[in-house]
């Protein structure tokens, strides 16, 4: 069992005020819970994504709230010390901010200890309002997936002059608005490490290089389990590791001695 002490998020302050980097990866399930939380990994993330590496699905858009409460209650279960944040899924939160309160409070009463939505500067006021209820809030910003089709795919994002400024502006409106870290998706490593220099809170990249504060990938890609979508970001820490454990402790240590990414094979 690891000695460490429960990661809050002044712990993860004081990791992004150290300049180390923050371990994310997704988590589904209490077994995996405590592999991850025993290999060192700061943060589980439970993703939306659960759609599609546990449902089998194309897309993230149909996953429910009920599915959401049900995984992150797992995750809870096998985690002792790893800071938990979980998605809220599409369609729950985009109505209103009392229906965006309502579906967080589920999550943080499944044992979810900040909550996750994607989008950019409309989110700011839910963002706002939910801090102030003290839920607090991971932003999600660059290819968003419960927006794959109004982004038109998987796509990287922010490449133009316009479409990075645009990301930057709404990054600093979600800082503004409380939120506490901001996931950035698939934009390209300059842009995401000038974004970075420039926030007071940290970024968690996945597909953005290694400038961000720290790094996420989904489970299942980094165990080199076959997906979709091969992905260029993705590395699988599977090869050259002898159990799931290793592979998960080597991701650790590649993120946090900043060899994972490596901007010029991972990163657009
Ligand atoms: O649902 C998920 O796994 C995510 C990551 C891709 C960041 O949001």
């Amino acid at each position: 069992m690891n000695s460490r002490k429960p990661i809050t998020l002044h712990r993860l302050r004081e990791l992004h005020a150290a300049g180390e980097k923050i371990t994310t990866l997704t988590c589904y399930d209490a077994a995996f819970a405590r592999l991850l939380d025993e290999a060192g990994v700061e943060v589980l993330l439970v993703g939306d994504s659960l759609g599609n590496v546990l449902q089998g699905r194309d897309t993230t858009l149909a996953v429910s709230m009920q599915e959401m409460a049900y995984h992150t209650v797992c995750v809870a279960r096998g985690n002792r010390t790893a800071f938990i944040v979980a998605d809220l899924p599409f369609g729950s939160y985009q109505e209103s901010a009392e229906v965006a309160i309502r579906n967080s409070v589920i999550l943080m009463q499944q044992g979810a200890h900040m909550v996750k939505l994607e989008g950019g500067g409309w989110t700011a006021p839910i963002v706002h309002l939910l801090v102030e209820r003290g839920i607090p809030v991971c932003a999600h910003l660059g290819f968003t997936p419960q927006s794959v089709h109004a982004l038109g795919g998987y796509r990287v994002q922010g490449r133009d002059e316009t479409a990075a400024r645009t990301l930057c502006r709404e990054a600093e409106e979600l800082a503004a608005a409380g939120a506490s870290m901001l996931v950035l998706e698939m934009v390209p490593a300059a842009l995401a490490r000038d974004l970075t220099k420039s926030l007071s809170i940290p970024t968690i990249g996945i597909g953005a290089g290694g400038g961000c504060s720290g790094q996420v990938l989904v489970l299942h890609d980094m165990l080199g389990f076959p997906g979709d979508h091969p992905r260029r970001f993705v590395r699988n820490f599977m090869e050259g590791s002898s159990s799931i454990e290793a592979a998960v402790r080597t991701y650790v240590s590649e993120v946090k001695q900043a060899r994972f990414p490596d901007d010029a094979q991972h990163s657009f």
